[in-house]
């Protein structure tokens, strides 16, 4: 599942966005960049720029979301593109042909854009492989295996707060076998050169050889949690669980819940952070998830930035060919 020569021109510019898995470290610094200028634009009473007037825009979301599909909305706005919502609800076998009908039918309507999220891991690949050339496509999660503008996000929120990743230890924990999220993460931390990143979960929530990704791996959280500068919660995916993964949840928040005890451990000017939605008093308190250090609300504001970035950039590229 490469998406690397998918989603880059031979020019080196994002055509799709897929997965960060073989972006590099000047692509994915572009999009922070890209992604500080348009900061700037949110904050302003006036939200708008011009810069992808007249393009169409489709959410196709096959599986709930809230904060991912509204700030993807808000993002197309902001940049002045048409936008459409498209719920499908679709089980997991209705991938082949049933995906490609429902792709061809949108494309008769000149979309320029898809966003995509799916129970798939894939599913996006999919789609950005059977497009027409100028249609981009964006992943907003597939199955387990990538949440690319949610890492970038992440990213973006952490070098606001921190100003660099070269000596930072972030520290990820909880479901990282369920998580597409942590997968997008691992390789957005380590391609943007971050001192150390870790993982912090029992045994049965990590994935088989994963320390192959790059990540220094603790099982007790007291272990993880120390001298870390970034504190990144994950929810329990459940809806993901098939058979026994845990005791129980108030086993699993007595092991791995962020209290403020635990925070103590980490560095005393370390950030939570957390993709939402949270599950207060399973993955953390609330006294955690609402106090000083944590950002959480601050990394769904940053969304809106970041994934106008990533719709101006892949659209540059498919746009009139004049850029
Ligand atoms: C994440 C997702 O859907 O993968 N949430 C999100 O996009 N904000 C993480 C999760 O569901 O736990």
């Amino acid at each position: 599942m490469s998406g690397a020569s998918l989603q880059v021109d031979e020019r080196g510019r994002l055509r799709h966005f897929l997965t960060v898995e073989g972006l590099g470290r000047e692509l994915l610094t572009e999009i922070l960049d890209t992604a500080e200028s348009f900061a700037g634009v949110t904050e302003q009473t006036v939200k708008k720029v011009p810069l992808l007037r007249g393009k169409t825009i489709v959410n196709l979301f096959f599986e709930a979301s809230t904060r991912t599909r509204t700030t993807f909305e808000l993002a197309a706005k902001r940049l002045s593109a048409d936008v459409l919502n498209i719920n499908v609800s679709a089980s997991a076998t209705t991938k082949g042909e049933t995906l490609l009908d429902t792709l061809r039918n949108l494309e008769a309507m000149h979309v320029d854009m898809f966003v995509v999220r799916h129970a798939d891991s894939g599913a996006a690949h999919f789609i950005a492989r059977h497009v027409r050339p100028h249609v981009s496509v964006v992943n907003a999660g597939d199955g387990r295996h990538a949440h690319p503008t949610q890492a970038l996000l992440d990213a973006f929120t952490i070098r606001r707060r921190k100003g660099r990743f070269e000596d930072l230890v972030v520290a990820i924990v909880g479901d990282i076998l369920h998580s597409r999220v942590a997968r997008s993460q691992i390789h957005a931390l380590n391609t943007l050169g971050t001192g150390e990143v870790r993982v912090v979960a029992p045994r049965t929530l990590l994935p088989a050889h994963v320390d192959d990704l790059g990540v220094h791996v603790f099982h007790r959280m007291e272990d993880g949690l120390r001298e870390a500068d970034v504190v990144i919660m994950l929810r329990l995916q459940k809806e993901r669980m098939r058979g026994a993964h845990l005791p129980s949840e108030h086993e699993y928040f007595r092991l791995y819940g962020l209290t403020e005890e635990r925070l103590a451990l980490a560095r005393p000017d370390a950030i939570v952070m957390h993709p939402g939605p949270i599950n207060r008093g399973i993955e953390l308190e609330s006294r955690v998830a609402d106090g000083p250090r944590s950002v959480i609300l601050e990394q769904v504001e940053h969304g809106i930035a970041v994934r106008m970035a990533i719709m101006s950039m892949t659209m540059r590229t498919t746009g009139d060919g004049t850029a």
